[in-house]
């Protein structure tokens, strides 16, 4: 119970994250493994399952008040302009509108998301916005919108990251489209030139990623309301308390003048872990009219404006000798912020992966006229691992290797450049059983299946962060009938956190999942826990709820020793009773127990405890994809994937096979699939729309067997979880590109793979 201060070190990208936070004193006792438990590990429905299928849960679009209002966002219709001038009068007219917030008169404030200005009078992307129109309903402020008159000045653009770092490119801000401030990033280790010199093999290839966007289920959008200086903002949001802090920073007032509230989601997969200037733009207005305003973002503004993968321009040089061992690597990327600094990186696969002494990366940030890049699942990571894994695949066949062999063979136990080692690295295991379940040893030779619809196998492995880090607490309350509550400053976003968390309580507390209630998503009402990205919200959490419960039995014990006059040595807890360990009918139950201490609610807050510095924390897997390519038509179908992984603790079986099923078919929409067009001669996004952005359904979801190699991680902490958001995806399209390598026996450098490329590919070989 007692607590200290400390630092603790987490990696994510180049970021040493250095954290103080109040841990526990000692280390708690460490879970036990899952087949001593009796639901954490085993396939529990989502507490929340029968809300969200009976339409009765309440995301964010479903929050009403009697009196509120609705808000349209008017954005630039050109990729680059200057506004010469706004008129809203003729808006203003239209019966029903309310507010139109513009340049001219909103207040002139920096929002804190990128720093730029609320409202520019330059517009650098279409999709940027120029207004908000606020009114009595939807299609009035959407009415309203097409009635403001806005003249631009268009100016010279450029959308794409190659035309853009040309001397003689537009520029999105007067400088180089590759800023000098950070715009070049350089990583080396050893001495390339020597390892190229040493080996047998050098290969170079150039790879290319198209931009992909996030397109969560749900929108993104706010609903906020000022109770007299207090504003409440339901956001659909992955952070509460980091969306409080841009909303508090951009308007200027107190943060706790400001209280983010989120309740269901229906997903974020990295764009959502910002603020949206409609929520500090919706606040403006709502306190000028006095009422609630709604601003919810359609479709189209999904795909323009509130994120996406960045593209990547790939040029890799690597080496090997006869044997096997990668002698050096080298990576040149390019990929486009947008219109706004963004991170754009992918070498830290290439950089980490694999053992490889002499390597060196050097990776430039583009601005263009675009939607700027945020992150999503895994950044980086998904583009760096399919160009790593398909020229790794090309180096083995030119040494006559086993693709699976060559990796092994390169496998590090340590972290390259730490010198630790990991906590944990089960990839052999996950290879060897991994291997199996897809049967490796009935992949041929590249090209060499016959007839029209050729098969082959692939793989391809992963390496990503997703220990997790304190700060993060949780409050259990257990009340005088032993119902239980459970706060936790972290979210949902449909990835099971309330299940989880239940379940942990449940488990410790040795009482019914039903008898607890899991509260999240709230400033105002629960404990600090960081926002859910980087895989991390089951493994900085889960610690901190299993720390609370086992403080709430504690206490239950320790009271019962005073109650039943026994010394707490004596005593056991079981199934929310405590007795006399040799005489099990001097007993007593939770709820007979508070009540005799006259206490209404029992309350403890539990910690995330302090990481290791000794050691590295990563989680690791590989998957396998088998696919069929149709030679006539260019058309790949993925029969099976096969995912096996080290990713610390499951918590749920149930769940954890949701995340793998959703990573994997987002993955196989990024080999195959989605990809954002921009037209070249307007600038205009195409592709704005679930029927032109195209996206995996049912048929083109394949068999996928997920496979866990590992039981726990306890250097981690005493739950021994691990993230697996984003390890999901990040294999899928390296293994599916080598496997399409393997059935067609020609290689395709740029996703995604789609059947044009493919018959194109197929002619040019003849
Ligand atoms: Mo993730 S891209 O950290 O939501």
């Amino acid at each position: 119970m007692s607590r200290k201060i400390i630092k603790s070190k987490t990696y994510l990208y180049d970021e040493k994250i250095e954290t103080i936070a109040e841990v526990p004193e000692k280390d708690l006792e460490l879970l036990p493994l899952n087949k001593d438990l009796k639901i954490i590990g085993k396939k529990i429905p989502r507490v929340d399952a029968e809300e969200k299928v009976t339409g009765t849960a309440v995301y964010t679009f479903d929050k009403i008040f009697t009196n509120i209002a609705y808000g349209k966002t008017l954005r630039s219709p050109y990729p680059f302009a200057k506004i010469e001038s706004i008129e809203t009068s003729k808006a203003e007219k239209l019966k029903g509108v309310l507010k139109i917030l513009t340049y001219k008169n909103a207040p002139d404030i920096r929002w804190y998301g990128d720093y730029s200005k609320l409202f520019d009078q330059t517009v650098r992307y279409e999709g940027d916005e120029v207004a908000l129109i606020v009114a009595e309903t939807q299609d009035i402020a959407e009415k309203a919108a097409s009635l403001v008159d806005v003249k631009y000045k268009e100016l010279d653009f450029v959308t794409d990251t190659i035309e853009a770092i040309k001397d003689d490119a537009p520029k999105i801000y007067k400088r180089s489209n590759i800023p000098e401030i950070r715009g070049h990033a350089h990583y080396s280790r050893g001495n390339f030139e020597d390892g190229i010199k040493s080996a047998d093999i050098v290969l170079e290839r150039e790879y290319s990623t198209q931009v992909a966007i996030q397109n969560p289920t749900e929108p993104h959008g706010s609903v906020v309301k000022w109770e007299d200086d207090q504003l409440i903002v339901w956001d659909s949001t992955q952070g509460v308390f980091s969306i409080r802090d841009i909303i508090a920073g951009s308007l200027n007032i107190p943060e706790s003048k400001v209280r983010v509230i989120k309740e269901y989601m229906g997903g974020g997969f990295g764009a959502k872990l910002e603020a949206g200037k409609y929520s500090v733009m919706a606040a403006i207005a709502s306190k000028e009219i006095k009422r609630p305003v709604k601003v919810i973002l359609d479709r189209e503004e999904m795909n323009l404006a509130v994120g996406n993968r960045p593209d990547s321009h790939q040029k890799i040089k690597a080496a090997a000798k006869k044997d096997g061992t990668l002698t050096a690597m080298s990576l040149i990327n390019y990929g486009a912020m947008g219109a706004y600094p963004a991170g754009t990186g992918v070498h830290w696969p290439l950089r980490s992966l694999y053992k490889c002494d002499n390597v060196e990366t050097n990776e430039y940030r583009v601005f263009t006229n675009t939607g700027r890049a945020r992150p999503f699942r895994a950044p980086g990571h998904v583009q760096g691992t399919f160009a790593l894994e398909s020229i790794l695949d090309d180096l083995a066949e030119k040494i006559n290797m086993n693709p699976l062999d060559f990796r092994i063979k390169n496998f590090t136990p340590i972290d390259q450049d730490s010198k630790r080692p990991y906590t944990s690295k089960k990839l052999i295991e996950a290879y060897k059983a991994g291997a199996k379940a897809i049967k490796w040893e009935s992949r041929k030779p590249a090209g060499s299946s016959g007839g029209i619809v050729k098969r082959g196998l692939g793989l391809a492995s992963q390496i990503w962060w997703g220990g997790g880090f304190p700060p993060a607490y949780a409050t259990v309350k257990m009340n005088r009938d032993g119902s239980v509550q459970v706060l936790c400053g972290t979210q949902d976003l449909g990835t099971g956190t309330y299940t989880f968390i239940s379940q942990i309580t449940a488990e410790v507390l040795e009482i019914p999942m039903d008898t607890i209630d899991v509260l999240i998503g709230d400033t105002q009402a629960t404990p600090y826990a960081p926002s859910s990205g980087g895989s991390t919200t089951a493994p900085s959490v889960s610690p901190a709820v299993y720390d609370a419960a086992l403080q709430i039995k504690e206490k239950l014990i320790a009271s019962a020793s005073a109650v039943l006059n026994i010394p707490k040595e004596e005593l056991t807890y079981s199934n929310g009773k405590i007795f006399e360990t040799k005489n099990e009918s001097n007993s007593i139950t939770n709820p007979k127990l508070i009540r005799k201490m006259r206490e209404r609610v029992l309350i403890a807050t539990g910690a995330r405890n302090q990481n290791t510095d000794k050691y590295a924390i990563n989680t690791f897997g590989v998957q396998f994809a088998d696919v069929e390519v149709n030679t006539l038509t260019g058309k790949v179908k993925v029969n099976k994937i096969v995912a096996a992984h080290d990713i610390g603790r499951t918590l749920n079986r149930l769940t954890l096979e949701n995340q793998f099923h959703g990573g994997i078919i987002m993955g196989l929409s990024f080999a195959l699939m989605d990809e954002r067009v921009i037209d070249e001669y307007t600038g205009k996004v195409l592709t704005t729309n679930y029927r032109d952005y195209k996206m995996p359904t049912i048929k083109e979801t394949p068999e996928i067997e997920v496979i866990i190699v590992s039981e726990n991680d306890p250097l981690v902490s005493a739950t021994g979880v691990k993230g697996i958001g984003e390890p999901a995806i990040i294999p899928t399209p390296g293994a599916i590109a080598n496997a399409v390598y393997n059935a067609i026996g020609v290689r395709i450098n740029s996703l995604p793979i789609t059947p044009d490329k493919i018959l194109t590919a197929l002619n040019s070989r003849g």
